[in-house]
């Protein structure tokens, strides 16, 4: 079955044909970074009017590329949320249209169910991306369940526990900013350019990771899927001595990336001698090179470190078959190497166009849900710009 799949949810316009769930014949990622860099961060209406300008050369382009017409597809699915109003509402009404006048069951999608299926995409036809473009590296199998998944992206930063494809709950998840978030707040305090997650990392390589000491914030909240799948699973706790937790107390897998980030801003206040009402886009001017590389690897140190020490601490509660990890900060590398230290089972990464927002993991979920849930009526399939799974 092949399925056309549209992903609208921020400021990526993006098209992909997969077939079965694990082979991708197309992948078109329409980036805006361009546009919004100038303003430092995504500009909601700007983003749904580019979605607008470019949604369908984009499909014709992903339909080109696979080398197919419409009579080769047999269904659409599109991001319903979470993410912007009016960037979701350009995929969705498309999507609607298309499912409608084409006379094709519609699958609207969960954006972050979608993160976590880029990891099913193990086969890639030799043109998927374009005709002369990089060929995909995937990893070789699906993931096995059960699954711990790390997802970390503007939007989200949450530890997820699936034992089968209908049953997935986050046992943790961040009570405020993302963690990709924070990397861009924090680049924007150190005169980083947008997008702050990956400038962030390249100043970092220069940095001094100790140099400034940032507290890892505590949290206790104990999320309820966490505390569900911890009565079904008859929950001992490990020994301690066993488990890296970020503190002894804190058996919770919830995040706070808010703090880190003002931390930062804290420190960064004090090493160049200003009080904290004082403008916090003044503050880069004031910092010499070595300084700002020093502050983006020591975030990055504890960002990263706060995030392991959780995933490795659930992951020796709950012994998953297999650690996947998703989103666009899955794109750090020295994210992904401190995770394979710290977890005792080899993990495949989704290659970088996979782990950032694109359509493929879109049409991935579908092809689940036409195997369960089965399609939605394109006449009332409505927007979700914040649905909680
Ligand atoms: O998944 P994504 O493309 O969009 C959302 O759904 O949010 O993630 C974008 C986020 C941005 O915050 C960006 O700064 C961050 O991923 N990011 C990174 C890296 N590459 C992208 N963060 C840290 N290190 C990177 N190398
Ligand atoms: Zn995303």
């Amino acid at each position: 079955m092949n399925i056309l799949a549209i992903e609208t949810s921020c400021d990526e316009t993006s098209v992909a044909i997969v077939e079965n769930g694990n082979t991708l014949h197309s992948l078109v990622v329409n980036s805006q970074i361009d546009i919004h860099a100038a303003f430092g961060g995504v500009i909601p209406e700007i983003a749904a009017r580019s979605h607008i300008e470019v949604m369908i050369p984009v499909i014709e382009q992903g339909l080109q590329q696979a080398d197919m017409t419409w009579s080769d597809i047999d269904a659409i699915a599109v991001t319903q949320g979470p993410g912007l109003l009016g960037s979701l509402l350009i995929g969705v009404v498309t999507a609607r249209t298309l499912a409608w006048s084409l006379d094709k069951p519609l699958y609207p999608i969960h954006h972050i169910l979608g993160h976590i299926y880029a990891n099913w995409i193990t086969k890639a036809t030799p043109d998927a991306l374009g005709e002369g473009k990089k060929q995909l590296v995937l990893p070789e199998k699906e993931p096995e369940f059960p699954v711990l998944a790390l997802i970390v992206s503007g939007g989200h930063s949450q530890i997820m526990y699936g034992r089968s494809h209908t049953d997935w709950r986050v046992i943790g998840r961040t009570q405020d900013d993302a963690v990709g978030e924070a990397f861009d707040k924090v680049a924007k305090v150190l005169g980083l350019p947008y997008p702050g997650g990956p400038s962030l990392s390249k100043a970092a390589e220069s940095g001094d990771p100790p140099k400034y000491k940032l507290p890892m914030p505590s949290v206790h909240t104990i999320d309820p899927g966490l505390a569900d799948l911890r009565t079904e699973t008859n929950y001992s706790p490990a020994p301690s001595t066993k488990i890296h937790l970020p503190k002894s107390s804190d058996t919770s897998y919830n995040f706070s990336f808010s703090g880190l980030k003002t931390a930062v801003l804290r420190a960064v206040q004090k090493e160049v001698g200003v009080a904290h009402d004082f403008p916090s886009f003044e503050l880069a001017e004031k910092l010499n090179q070595t300084q700002i590389a020093d502050f983006a690897a020591s975030f990055q140190a504890k960002a990263v470190e706060y995030l392991v020490s959780k995933t490795a601490a659930a992951y020796h509660e709950f012994h998953p078959k297999t650690v996947i990890i998703g989103g666009g900060v899955a794109a750090s590398q020295p994210l992904r190497q401190a995770l394979s230290e710290a977890i005792p089972i080899p993990i495949e990464y989704a290659p970088h166009i996979l782990c950032t927002d694109n359509a493929a993991m879109i049409g991935v979920v579908a092809h689940y849900a036409s195997l369960t849930t089965g399609p939605s009526d394109p006449h009332s399939v409505e927007v979700k710009p914040s649905w909680p799974l």
